[in-house]
């Protein structure tokens, strides 16, 4: 049996305390938010708790490092350091599944150009993997900045517990409403070869085993179908609204070669931005069915040579 959650709408007491510790531990400016590395691939064990202290108390953090090297080891041994170890087999990503993110040359026609993230154009709120099947639920995520772009693609960061609790103390019943499991459906998607995605329903909220709050969403309208009640389209229409409009707890920053965001699949945006066509922005995208935690991997074996 799971241990009284202060999620659970019935358990007033719990969530008050939850909210007001929520509040004191909120940062206040993105800047809050940066821990300085020296080098992503291997943590100091300061660098390393800054990350899980800042991820425990805003569900992301912001990493700056020197490291601008184009290597793709970067993001996968970094999120070994911090509990994310199952990456997301995806059929666009490259095969070490990683995604190298980058307007795609094939932008009209391609396989690729046909999703929003590898054009410069806008991305609205979404969480990454919102689509996915219960069984792969993305709880975390890596976003690495390789290069940036000429201009613009800022990146808008609204950790899901302070839009949980906006959305609670607007209207309890929107919670219960966002945390049914048909709440939020993507129609079955038809590719060539007949349906290439099945229709996928479930929640825009939900807890983990560990009892932690995740969070599925997409403000695009098109290929998505929210459920036909009052709290539901009242949940959805608050939701657009709140992330739409100015506060303190939403971070834009610009992600600078070297830096990236970990977080546990935090609703996040894009604005659109314009390549130097000397150098083309390059971001890569990792993201994983772990949160993340403070579990130590076992060291990696030296290996012996003789
Ligand atoms: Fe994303």
């Amino acid at each position: 049996m799971r241990a009284p959650s202060p999620f659970d709408l019935d358990q007033p007491a719990l969530y008050a305390r939850w909210r007001a510790a929520k509040l004191a531990a909120q940062p206040r400016r993105v800047e809050e938010l940066i821990v300085d590395v020296a080098d992503p691939r291997a943590l100091t064990a300061a660098e390393r708790q800054a990350m899980l202290a800042l991820c425990a108390r805003a569900n992301m953090a912001v990493y700056r490092s020197p490291v601008t090297v184009e290597d793709k080891e970067l993001p996968r041994l970094l999120g070994q350091q911090l509990g994310l170890h199952r990456l997301d087999a995806n059929w666009l990503a490259d095969e070490d599944g990683i995604s190298s993110i980058a307007v795609s040359p094939e932008d009209e026609d391609g396989p690729k150009g046909e999703f929003i993230p590898y054009t410069n154009k806008p991305i609205r709120w979404h969480t990454d993997g919102y689509y996915h099947p219960q069984a792969r639920r993305i709880e975390g995520m890596i976003l690495h900045c390789v290069r940036n772009a000429g201009e613009g693609g800022v990146s808008g960061l609204a950790d899901h517990e302070m839009i949980y609790l906006a959305l609670r103390d607007a209207n309890p019943e929107w919670v219960r409403a966002l945390m049914a499991g048909d709440a939020m459906t993507i129609p079955a998607r038809a590719g060539d070869q007949g349906v290439a995605r099945p229709a996928q329903s479930g929640p825009v909220f939900y807890l983990r085993p560990d009892g932690g709050l995740q969070m599925r969403y997409t403000a695009r309208t098109r290929s998505i179908a929210w459920k036909d009640d009052p709290h539901t389209r009242g949940a959805v229409a608050f939701l657009e609204q709140l992330l739409g409009s100015a506060q303190p707890w939403i971070f834009r920053l610009l992600l600078q070669p070297g830096m990236g965001i970990v977080a546990n699949n935090v609703p996040h945006e894009r604005s659109g931005f314009s390549d130097d066509p000397q150098q083309p922005r390059l971001l890569y995208r990792a993201r994983y069915l772990d949160h993340v935690r403070d579990a130590r991997v076992a060291a990696p074996q030296e290996e012996v040579t003789v």
